[in-house]
């Protein structure tokens, strides 16, 4: 494009104002719609181009010929036309901050990703929610391992071997053991109670622990077993734990877990490392207790096992103890004694949102999981 400028009549002040106003004009006009690079682009080619630009022109046709008096004042205006010129060209629009984004790989004009924040799933939100509760009483957590030893999952537990109780816990061994002393083979750990005996060998009374985890079992899957689950164990020890406080700490907590208007009840039951044993079954929250379908219409529904810690279970403890420190003492059950109780994480999940087969909590599936979000 060839660019014309206005003609200079004369050199004398108002004649030349008058011509600089007119382009002043023109740069505020223009420098409106400059909304793309493109456009600001011509603009500055337009003005500031070294050959044609406007500039270039007004300086050639006007200063270069003018009188020496009238140099200062018209050189002023002409470097103030050209300042304007290029305070528009600095100022970008949001349309060029958007596209030179867009250079640079971003397009912040595309709309959003949506970020699905992750949640908790509904097993790990269980087991929170049951360990705050005895957090609040004062217990702190314990975790251990999945690959267990007889000693840890059974002996020291009070199951000797060949003891008809361990059929109730039948598990994956890990292969290639035979040759080990029968307490030190490798299993899959089949409860949590385990941790009970690696904590107190770790640490004397007072103890006041919960062990969320999961644990193991020969169990064909169907909608309320998986051969894979979950457990929380809490263990309780300090001079003079009676029954009674093992009854008001379960109470308490099957309250805060389910509700005030709760009720618990406790039934004889074995363990071989509790003594006396205990089922616990709380009033049916679906019926209040006046007996429907889910409570098999009997009101309760039963929830965990516990029970006062066997002398046994303590003996063992103490031998393991003393291999460290030949006088240790701390378990001598003259002095202590001591709860503790396991509950399944499933069962306890499954009542409190109403899932009827255990193994949505396992399949993954989104339509599932997302209503806990
Ligand atoms: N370990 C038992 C099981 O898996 C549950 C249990 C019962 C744990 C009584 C305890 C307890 O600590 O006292 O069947």
């Amino acid at each position: 494009m060839t660019e014309t400028i206005p003609q200079l009549t004369s050199y004398d002040a108002p004649a030349f104002e008058a011509a600089f106003a007119t382009l002043a004009d023109e740069v505020r006009q223009q420098s409106a719609a400059l909304t793309t690079p493109e456009a600001q682009e011509n603009f500055r080619l337009h003005w500031l181009g070294r050959k044609q630009g406007r500039l270039k022109l007004i300086s050639d046709a006007w200063l270069k010929s003018a009188p020496p008096e009238a140099r200062k004042p018209l050189g002023m205006r002409f470097n103030q036309l050209k300042q304007q010129i290029e305070q528009a060209l600095e100022a970008p629009t949001a349309a060029t901050a958007t596209t030179s984004a867009a250079v640079q790989g971003i397009d912040i004009t595309l709309p959003g990703l949506t970020r699905h924040p992750g949640i908790p799933h509904p097993l790990l939100e269980t087991m929170h929610e049951v360990v705050r509760v005895f957090h609040h009483l004062g217990y702190s957590t314990n975790l251990g391992p999945q690959v267990e030893s007889d000693f840890y999952n059974f002996e020291a537990l009070n199951f000797p071997p060949n003891h008809p109780a361990r059929d109730t816990q039948d598990t994956l061994q890990i292969a290639g053991q035979q040759a080990r002393p029968s307490r030190d083979r490798l299993l899959m750990r089949t409860h949590t109670s385990p941790v009970q005996i690696r904590t107190m060998i770790a640490q004397a009374p007072p103890v006041r622990i919960v062990i969320p985890g999961k644990v193991h079992r020969n169990d064909a899957a169907d909608a309320t077993h998986s051969p894979i689950f979950h457990q929380i164990e809490g263990l309780c020890v300090d001079t003079d734990i009676t029954f009674s406080d093992l009854k008001g700490t379960l109470d308490h907590a099957m309250k805060a877990l389910f509700g005030s208007a709760v009720k618990t009840r406790f039934f004889p039951s074995f363990f071989p490392f509790t003594e006396p044993s205990a089922d616990v079954q709380i009033s049916c929250i679906f019926c209040g207790g006046t007996g429907c379908r889910k409570c098999k219409h009997s009101g309760w529904i039963e929830l965990l096992g516990c029970g006062m810690v066997d002398p046994a279970v303590f003996a063992s403890v103490t031998e393991e103890r003393r291999k460290i420190n030949p006088d240790d003492d701390a378990y001598n059950p003259e002095k202590i004694s001591g709860f503790a109780f396991g509950m399944g994480v499933e069962r306890i999940a499954m009542m409190l949102h109403g899932v009827s087969d255990i193994g949505h909590f396992y399949s993954g599936d989104m339509r599932f999981l997302e209503q806990f979000a």
